[in-house]
């Protein structure tokens, strides 16, 4: 399963961490507050490779607004990943400990009770206790029941599916790789299982603990989280 999942999240299947320093004090209803802490986003992306960056391999021109910030900006070409899968990586990346230490050494399913422990501290609760507004956009994938949720992990702002885009039935059928089925129209249809689908429940897609959309549309998830991650930073800064 793991190995699919690689495969499959060559979608734009990222998970982007906002913070903003909020000074205390200083409604930050669109307007600008005297920051005195650095606002940063952390964009990880599932499948993205080397390669994939033109910064890194020039014969790729897919992506010159990060190439622009490379060029701008400080680079630190010598960073891993504690995890080459989806949850283990998150969960890795949000608590600075590896999966041997945090218990996630595997990705939780969308039949998955669990999620990253809640005894384990994030990075959104830690700078969230220093002022910051925090907000992340993109596929959770640490849990989605109870106080896994990331509404409760530490975020004053969550938009995203849960899990990945290949879990669930879809209304944009033969977006993935595998193509996952289109939920069914009649109830009384049931779909058969298809190897690295999970075609039984519609993907949600989540504001905050709100599921807006079910199935989500795929097509324009991407055009929402870019909206949205927008919106957060106007918002924040
Ligand atoms: C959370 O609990 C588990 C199980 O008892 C333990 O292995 C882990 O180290 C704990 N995490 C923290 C941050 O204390
Ligand atoms: C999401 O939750 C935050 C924190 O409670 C709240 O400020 C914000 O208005 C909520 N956004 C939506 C769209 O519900
Ligand atoms: C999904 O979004 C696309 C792009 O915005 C749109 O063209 C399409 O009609 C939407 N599909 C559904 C089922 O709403």
């Amino acid at each position: 399963m793991e190995i699919l999942f690689l495969k499959v999240l060559v979608l734009v299947t990222c998970f982007v961490g906002l913070f903003s320093y909020h000074h205390p004090g200083i409604s930050s209803g669109g307007k600008k507050s005297s920051s005195k802490k650095t606002n940063f986003i952390i964009i990880l992306a599932d499948d993205i490779g080397w390669g994939d960056l033109g910064t890194n391999w020039g014969k790729r021109k897919d992506t010159p607004n990060l190439d622009k910030m490379a060029m701008e900006g400080m680079r630190f070409v010598d960073f891993h990943s504690a995890a080459s899968t989806c949850s283990p990586s998150r969960a890795s990346l949000l608590t600075g400990r590896l999966g041997l230490r945090n218990g996630v050494t595997h990705n939780f399913a969308e039949t998955s009770v669990g999620g990253l422990p809640l005894n384990e501290t994030t990075l959104a609760e830690v700078l969230k206790e220093t002022g910051y507004l925090t907000a992340v956009i993109g596929k959770w994938h640490l849990g989605h029941n109870g106080l896994h949720h990331p509404s409760f992990r530490g975020f004053d702002y969550y938009f995203g599916i849960p899990y990945s885009h290949d879990m669930g039935c879809t209304d944009t059928p033969g977006y993935n790789l595998p193509p996952c089925p289109a939920c069914p129209q009649h109830p009384t249809i049931t779909s058969s299982h298809l190897r690295g689908c999970y075609p039984e429940v519609a993907l949600p897609l989540y504001e905050n603990l709100t599921i807006i959309q079910q199935p989500v549309n795929l097509t324009s998830l991407a055009t929402k989280y870019t909206e949205k991650a927008i919106q957060f930073i106007n918002y924040a800064r």
